[in-house]
């Protein structure tokens, strides 16, 4: 017997000005956090929420800046001030970094018993201990468009220098507001990188083992999303702007059900080069050429090639080539000197090797491929 899942618990809020719906929801809470990135408060939208929430009579307090990579170290230093105010509605406003944060906030203040160790993980080999109920209300609103974090169930925080997950339904957010006007104010830059993440979450959730027809629906909208307008967006055209940020929802429910592969492995573990998005997007056709030795992925490659114009998988590489070209994306030798990267290649690949992604990557690599793919992004052959 072959038994699939397909959830999404996160209600989704989508359209022009849907900020407003904190209103309706605060209107049945009388204490409201708010996680805000310094950008959304110069942007004037941290103001905008805050009202909603004092339309709706609920105190407000908010918490502004949060570092880029937040670690546990930082969730623990505002620990007390939350608990002090004793919020029972959370709200995460900004990019990944924020609604992260949000997340592994919910975990410790709603559950304070437990301990960071027991219920975060960073090898696939390792099992942690489940969350438990959470009681917490969470409403995601994402300003960039690529994490998928307003609709997915994990949290990646830093303890020192190691990079732990939290995975679990109960940090998924209840609400995910999508209001386009927010993605408008993000840089080209980011844009562009975070565009191109939504690209491999696409490619990626649609190839792996646990891919369902449900799944790749999402996942395949998605890819055709971006595919056609994310040149656009980074040139700032708000309804590309729109498109791409629906679209990373979109690829954001495929990988919360189908999860991703190898490639993320990849530039999870070098994400000390350069930003996520950017790195996925150098790995990305060096992976599909990796996996292309199975006949599954081969396969899902030459579908979604169709699914673009294109026919077979090898076709798609080149295309995925070309779209990175055409957005300026750098070689990773431009990011990063010969002899730092050699330094650390042993210690990612071995990292990258214990990765729980590759769990769901259509082909099993072994540490020394993962160095071979590693070595062959950074000379580009
Ligand atoms: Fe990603």
């Amino acid at each position: 017997m072959l038994m699939q899942f397909f959830s999404l618990k996160t209600r989704i809020i989508l359209g022009e000005g849907s900020l407003s719906y904190i209103k309706s929801v605060a209107k049945k809470h009388s204490r409201v956090l708010i996680f805000s990135s310094k950008s959304m408060r110069v942007h004037g939208f941290l103001n905008e929420a805050m009202n909603y929430v004092e339309d709706a009579e609920a105190e407000v307090e908010a918490i502004i800046g949060v570092p880029a990579e937040p670690s546990y170290e930082y969730v623990e230093s505002i620990m007390p001030k939350i608990r002090e105010f004793q919020p029972d509605l959370i709200i995460a406003l900004g990019g990944g970094s924020v609604i992260d944060v949000a997340k592994a906030v919910k975990v410790f203040y709603d559950a304070p018993e437990l301990k960071f160790e027991e219920v975060a993980f960073i090898s696939r080999f390792e099992k942690p201990k489940p969350i438990p109920k959470l009681k917490t209300p969470l409403i995601a609103i994402p300003s960039t468009s690529g994490a998928g974090s307003e609709v997915s169930a994990a949290s990646v925080l830093k303890k020192g220098d190691i990079k732990y997950n939290l995975v679990s339904f109960e940090i998924a957010p209840e609400f995910a507001i999508l209001d386009p006007r927010l993605p408008r104010t993000m840089p080209k830059e980011v844009a562009r990188n975070s565009g191109l993440d939504v690209l491999v979450h696409g490619i990626e959730a649609y190839t792996t083992t646990a891919a369902t027809p449900f799944s790749d629906a999402v996942a395949i909208k998605a890819i055709k999303l971006v595919y056609k307008w994310l040149p656009l967006s980074v040139q700032r055209d708000e309804k590309a702007r729109e498109n791409v940020h629906y679209a990373a929802t979109m690829a954001g429910i495929a990988f919360l059900n189908a999860r991703l592969g190898l490639c993320h492995s990849l530039s999870h573990k070098a994400a000390w080069i350069a930003p996520h998005g950017l790195l996925n997007a150098i790995f990305l056709p060096y992976v599909m050429e990796f996996n292309m030795r199975s006949e599954y992925a081969r396969k899902r490659y030459a579908e979604i090639a169709r699914e673009l114009g294109f026919n077979t998988a090898q076709e798609l590489v080149e295309v995925i080539k070309e779209f990175n070209e055409m957005l300026g994306v750098p070689k990773l030798s431009e990011l990063v000197s010969e002899d730092e990267f050699l330094s650390k290649l042993d210690e990612m690949s071995e990292k990258a090797y214990h990765d729980p992604l590759i769990n769901f990557n259509p082909v099993e690599p072994s540490a020394e491929e993962i160095k071979e793919l590693y070595k062959r992004a950074f000379y580009g052959e």
